[in-house]
């Protein structure tokens, strides 16, 4: 069977998303809907909430998706059915599971489940399909930060994660204290940019330590210098704050490129949209003489394209999943060692 146009679908957290990708590279349509103005007055993503907007948004954005690929509910020229089954929220995997099994049953086109964290890494092969190997990908989301060396599509190595909070959770916690709204990446990656990096030395936890991170120290430092210094400028503390996990970040991933001999550093997940971290990933690989890839904003947050990437590779690689699929909400990219 020719395998051209895949239908990727994105439901695990709060973005529900469809996409068709011909051949695995090429985006023939895109189709993203943020839930953040409905999660915004609670501070984060609000589950049963994220789950029931999904069910009414779904609908909409398929055939958005859809129409713009030329197709429709019919599925014409669609070859199968690739959608996120974990990690994520379980309620809202759900919707996207169960609609992806109905489609490929309706259309008689095989379905796959697709590891979100793994669609995370084929984002930048969609806009650089010849990357070379081996490749360090630093994975920050708001639910994961991982170091992961690619040496091929599909073959990973786990050489670090967070042992507390994720980069992207430090991020929209140290916003939400500060007042600055939800999501608190976007909104600090602003704000700082009128501040002072050097304005306060908050910790770089575990820095030059191996490849593990640790993000919940510098938050509670956040917090406890901000009640001591009630009259510091928002603006300093974000640039602060940013600074010191950024470091961290680009130190770490340096030293790990450098240890596996990458031929480049590759960013994905959403805090790959950071402006400071995306200039001193830039920095560090160029002099150290090494690829930088770093993925356009709309593909390193959350979207279907990736999964829709990731979802022909794996049935090109591995065939197509049973229609009994379920959703697996701890789903890790590397299964944990027994
Ligand atoms: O990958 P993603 O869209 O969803 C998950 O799978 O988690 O990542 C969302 C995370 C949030 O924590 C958000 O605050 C963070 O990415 N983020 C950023 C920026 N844009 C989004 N963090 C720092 N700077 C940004 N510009
Ligand atoms: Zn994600």
């Amino acid at each position: 069977m020719s395998l051209h146009r895949v239908l990727g679908i994105e439901t695990s957290c709060d973005e529900t998303a469809a996409a068709v990708v011909d051949g695995g590279t090429t985006i023939v349509s895109s189709v993203v809907s943020s839930q953040i103005d409905l999660h915004a007055r609670y501070g984060g993503v609000v589950p049963e909430l994220a789950g029931r907007a999904h069910v009414e948004l779904l609908t909409p954005v398929l055939e958005e998706a859809l129409a713009a690929a030329g197709s429709d509910a019919s599925g014409a020229g669609i070859d199968a059915v690739a959608v996120t089954h974990g990690p994520g929220l379980v309620g809202s995997l759900l919707v996207g599971v169960a609609e992806a099994k109905a489609l490929a049953l309706a259309w008689d086109v095989p379905c796959v489940g697709v590891n979100h964290l793994e669609a995370h890494l084929f984002a930048s092969l969609l806009e650089q399909p010849d990357l070379g190997w081996p490749l360090l990908v630093l994975l920050v989301s708001g639910g994961h930060t991982l170091l992961v060396v690619v040496s091929a599509p599909g073959r990973y190595r786990l050489l670090g994660g967070t042992i507390d909070d994720a980069a992207g959770e430090a991020f929209d916690k140290v916003a939400r204290f500060l007042g600055l709204g939800y999501p608190g990446g976007p909104a600090i990656d602003r704000v700082a940019g009128d501040g002072d990096p050097q304005a306060v030395a908050f910790p770089r936890a575990l820095l030059g330590q191996g490849y593990d991170f640790s993000f919940s120290g510098v938050k509670t430092s956040v917090v406890n210098w901000v009640r001591k210094h009630p009259d510091v400028a928002t603006a300093d503390v974000a640039a602060s704050f940013q600074q010191a996990v950024v470091d961290v970040l680009v130190a770490k991933a340096r030293a790990a490129a450098a240890d596996v001999g990458a031929k480049a550093i590759c960013l994905a997940g959403g805090v790959a949209a950071n402006r400071l971290l995306r200039r001193r990933i830039e920095e560090v690989c160029a002099a150290d003489g090494i690829g930088a890839f770093l993925p356009s904003r709309a593909l390193c947050t959350d979207n279907a394209a990736m999964v829709a990437a990731a979802g022909w590779w794996r049935l090109a690689n591995d065939g197509p999943s049973p229609l009994s699929l379920g959703v697996d909400p701890g789903l890790r990219l590397v299964p944990a060692p027994f």
